[in-house]
């Protein structure tokens, strides 16, 4: 099942009456709250959003993820880059970025929302965050 994000779109449930998916269940997915989340927990240290934040690693513009619309598809990206994602966290941060299925539920609405995303400026970084990127991030991973 695909489901199309527009504004905060929300999806309490995904029902699939078929096989034996019929307990699978999505949770709410808040872009207001992804955002908060992508510039506190760090994302941003790599990852650009409306300019806003590093070019470590590829820009997370909505109008960059055309290809991949749905939360599987993008965590398997994620899951794709963990290898240098995880050793360039531990080199700026210090530590691995933790998250719950909820957080990177809202994240994910983020990076699919742009008009959400057009909101987004320096001053939603938190001043620790801020200062890592000034300091510019330990590594490229490009
Ligand atoms: C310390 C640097 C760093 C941090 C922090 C970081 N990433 Fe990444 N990320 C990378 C690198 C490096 C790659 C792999 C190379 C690339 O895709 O640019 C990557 C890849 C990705 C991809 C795949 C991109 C694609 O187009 O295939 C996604 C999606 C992603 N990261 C999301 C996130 C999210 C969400 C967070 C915060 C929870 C996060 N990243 C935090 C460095 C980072």
């Amino acid at each position: 099942m695909l489901i199309a994000l527009g504004g905060t779109a929300t999806v309490t449930s995904a029902t699939a009456s078929e096989n034996d998916t019929s307990k699978v269940a999505l949770p709410e997915m808040n872009a207001e709250r992804g955002k908060n989340l992508f510039a506190e927990r760090g994302c941003v240290i790599c990852h650009s959003v409306n300019n806003v934040g590093s070019d470590v690693a590829t820009s997370l513009d909505a109008s960059n993820m055309n290809v991949a619309r749905e939360p599987f598809e993008f965590f398997a990206r994620m899951w794709r880059g963990a290898h240098q994602m995880l050793a360039l966290q531990q080199a700026d941060l210090g530590y691995q970025i933790d998250f719950s299925g909820q957080d990177i539920a809202d994240i994910f609405a983020f990076v699919q929302n742009s008009e959400t995303q057009e909101d987004f400026t320096e001053e939603d970084l938190p001043d620790h965050i801020k200062e890592i990127i000034d300091n510019g991030p330990s590594i490229s991973g490009k």
